[in-house]
């Protein structure tokens, strides 16, 4: 994963660096590292875990420099530590990547074989190494790039720096993504427009197989073929938007917060005058008509929320929807329909996540039409789709999925309805009466957040069990899914989701009085065959800790607590409400186990390698 940052100008770079490497965190926080090039002499200085663990180190490096390049790392090749951390250096030069070498093996072997020594177990090192091979024998470091592409397989974007060539920074782009922002004298570039927006809206997205040299004042850019390329601008209206704590003591606790006013901006947004915004939704960008079979693709909590869209897209459309997971779909050659019969819907919330965005190019090329719902504007896989809805749910910081999903949830629902309006499935009365408890969503959302201090308290008795189960049936199937998600993320607690139906056919081997159970129970059509999967869990006595109606005194004789959760009519609006509780259910549990919450250990925000 990894994201990559660089500054070229008359400023002084390293606070300009280590500041888009801020914004780069979420990509990675294993390790991290800035190279400047000052006077004609490379300076590196990098350091294992969080970014605020280089901050000491910045002043080795010479204050004056105006060329740098910062790397935040997810190890993919080789421990987080400090020798693993980016940047690399080889003869002449310093290097930033983001991406896999495939082939790094081979080539590793041959460099030994010459004699190259290795300071880490990386993949990168490898292109350091062939780089530095090709400058020493001569080659101008625009050539060496040129050429030590060619030999790489897999996936990069690439930042060079080098003292042969001290007025330049070079880039390679190939399955990763790569920005160019364009400043006034100045120029920079990242692995996404967040990295230097705070800087400059005019940005360049260079496309797979491109390079780039960026000057002060220049910016060159060429194919695989040497051809040149004219640098296409994008005016970016992304905001540096603030994203602080606002006195909350994680940003999950404050995105968990954040709910309800996620939902209000997002029905202002695709609600207009009591009806649905068919051109906001996307609607007018993709031909609906031809529409044989949808097939949503996702990773993590997207998927779920793609899961949970399933039950209502396909009997409300009457096409059959597959809801599958990218990194499967990508690779089991899927049947899929041309000429813009097969509707590709790619959910994600930052956009970039590498098998999604796969799918989306693969799918692209059989023809398929491709509608994406992300929540980072620019994104990739918001600049590869037909149509697009982009989400109200402002930046989410925190790692661990929170407002995004419930946002991606309402909004693959708005979108269905609105569909379903075009293809003249939907009476008015039903979309009006739909409508009518969308607009008490949010005071749903903050009945549902009431419930916080009775969880954080529950918290106190579950905290210290190795294992939980989370069930539900019909779309709180999936909220249960997403619940023992969130709780492995962040507490570390082996957890997981079942369909509650499916217990008896294994998982119930697993369940005594040591097992908690969450089950998710609204008074919704299947009430009844939950309950009766509760009494099989208590018969056997396991610890059902409820998420539902707390005056339900069957409920209550049964389980060992309630947490209370209101009732809707609209089984996707339930499934929104009733995610809240398992949010604070997990957060306060991780937070009596005392992890970090915001940025768990092992994972990324944004996964960019497949
Ligand atoms: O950015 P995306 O929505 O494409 O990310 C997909 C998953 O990586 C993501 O939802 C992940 O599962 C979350 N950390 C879950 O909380």
């Amino acid at each position: 994963m990894c994201g990559i940052i660089g500054y070229i100008g008359p400023k002084k770079c390293i606070d300009i660096v280590f500041d888009g490497l801020k914004k780069m965190e979420y990509r990675g926080y294993d390790s991290a590292g800035i190279a400047v090039l000052h006077e004609g002499q490379i300076s590196i200085s990098k350091e294992s875990g969080k970014l605020e663990n280089l901050r000491p180190l910045l002043e080795q490096l010479p204050s004056e420099a105006h060329i740098g390049i910062g790397h935040t790392r997810w190890a993919t090749h080789g421990l987080p530590t400090r020798d693993n951390a980016h940047p690399h250096a080889s003869e002449k030069l310093a290097l930033i990547h983001n991406g896999i070498i495939e082939n790094y093996k081979e080539l590793k072997a041959e460099l030994q074989k010459k004699g190259f020594h290795f300071r880490s177990e990386t993949d990168t090192e490898v292109v350091a190494h062939l780089l530095g091979e090709r400058i020493k024998a001569g080659d101008h470091p625009r050539d060496a790039l040129n050429k030590v592409i060619l030999r790489l397989e897999g996936a990069f974007s690439l930042a060079l720096i080098s003292d042969q060539d001290p007025h330049f920074i070079y880039l390679a782009k190939q399955g990763s993504p790569l920005v160019i922002g364009l400043g006034k004298d100045e120029n920079f570039f990242g692995s996404d427009v967040t990295a230097f927006c705070a800087h400059t809206q005019k940005a360049v997205f260079l496309q797979d197989g491109e390079c780039a040299a960026l000057g002060a004042k220049s910016v060159e850019i060429w194919d695989r073929q040497g051809h040149p390329i004219q640098p296409k601008t994008t005016m970016i209206q992304w905001s540096a938007a603030s994203a602080d704590k606002q006195g909350y003591r994680h940003y999950m606790l404050k995105e968990i917060h954040e709910q309800s006013g996620v939902i209000s901006k997002t029905t202002h947004a695709f609600v207009k005058d009591s009806s649905l915004d068919l051109e906001g939704l996307g609607l007018n960008s993709i031909e609906l008509n031809k529409v044989r079979s949808i097939h949503i693709i996702a990773c993590g909590t997207a998927y779920y929320a793609g899961m949970t869209a399933k039950y209502a897209m396909e009997t409300t459309l009457g096409i059959p929807v597959n809801v599958e997971l990218a990194s499967e779909f990508r690779y089991r050659n899927p049947l899929l329909m041309g000429e813009g019969q097969t509707l590709v819907m790619a959910i994600s919330q930052s956009g970039e996540t590498a098998d999604t965005l796969a799918c989306l190019k693969h799918a692209k090329d059989k023809g398929c039409q491709i509608f994406s719902i992300c929540n980072v504007a620019y994104s990739s896989i918001h600049r590869e789709s037909h149509g697009s809805i982009l989400m109200h749910a402002g930046p989410e910081i925190g790692v661990a999925s929170t407002k995004a999903f419930t946002s991606q949830v309402l909004c693959a629902y708005l979108w269905t309805l609105g569909a379903a309006q075009k293809l003249g499935r939907l009476h008015a009365e039903d979309l009006s009466s739909i409508l009518q408890e969308l607009k008490s969503l949010p005071i749903y959302m903050d009945k549902a957040l009431n419930a916080e201090e009775h969880i954080a308290e529950l918290a106190n008795k579950l905290y210290e069990y190795p294992n939980f189960l989370f069930v539900g049936r019909g779309p709180s199937y999936i909220i249960a899914l997403e619940g023992a998600l969130k709780l492995k993320e962040i507490s570390y607690i082996h957890a997981e989701g079942y369909a509650a139906g499916e217990l008896k056919h294994g998982p119930i081997a697993l369940v005594d009085k040591h097992m908690p159970i969450v089950a998710i129970v609204p008074k919704d059509q299947y009430y009844d065959k939950t309950l009766s999967n509760i009494e099989e869990i208590c018969a056997r006595e396991g610890q059902v800790i409820a998420i539902g109606d707390e005056k339900d005194q069957h409920l209550r004789d049964l389980c060992i607590d309630i947490i209370p959760c209101p009732s809707l009519k609209t089984p996707c609006f339930q499934a929104i409400v009733s995610t809240v509780a398992v949010q604070f259910l997990a957060y306060y549990i991780a937070i009596k186990r005392g992890t970090d919450v915001d940025q768990p250990r092992n994972l990324a925000k944004s996964v960019t390698v497949e």
